[in-house]
């Protein structure tokens, strides 16, 4: 790991075993060893706190669709750290996945608000791995895992 290493922030909530694997799929990803300029950190939704924002390069939200929406756990995230994050982490890089078990869209557009509030940047489409379980979701999981990761390493977000 070079000095200057950039910090990648994985906030996931992953309350079911498919969603558990995309996690450990998204972290495999941008932990490949020829990517060593960056550190990849996971956090919890519940425990992320602002202060573990202002310290990232990028950030990686990893989310199911319940009711329609964000779990109740990443809106906690944003309930908690909007307004701390708000001056300070305008142009962050970001990406989200979501697992949703037939649609996907009510959670995209909840986030897409909140972080269109914070300026944040997409820096990929947002990945929804919608519907029945499928074993390539995991390969579309450790793509934008790996994707983000080398970006931040290149310089290029
Ligand atoms: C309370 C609850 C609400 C849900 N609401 C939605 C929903 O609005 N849209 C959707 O696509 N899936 C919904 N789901 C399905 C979840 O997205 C899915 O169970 C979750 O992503 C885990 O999938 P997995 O069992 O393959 O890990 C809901 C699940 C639960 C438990």
């Amino acid at each position: 790991m070079t000095e200057d290493a950039k910090n990648l922030l994985v906030i996931a909530h992953a309350p079911s075993a498919n969603i558990q694997r995309m996690r450990a799929a998204i972290l495999d990803g941008a932990g490949a060893p020829e990517i060593d300029g960056v550190r990849t950190r996971l956090v919890t939704a519940f425990d992320a706190r602002p202060e573990d924002i202002w310290q990232a390069q990028g950030v990686l939200l990893l989310t199911p669709e319940n009711l329609g929406y964000m779990s109740g756990a990443l809106k906690d995230f944003f309930d908690r750290c909007y307004y701390p994050c708000l001056e300070r982490t305008q142009g962050l890089p970001y990406a989200l996945c979501v697992r949703a078990g037939h649609d996907g869209a009510g959670a995209q557009r909840a986030v897409e608000t909140i972080v269109t509030g914070l300026r944040w940047r997409k820096i990929q489409p947002a990945l929804i791995c919608r519907g029945e379980w499928r074993e390539s979701f995991l390969d579309d999981c450790h793509a934008l895992g790996a994707q983000i990761a080398a970006g931040l390493d290149a310089g290029i977000y």
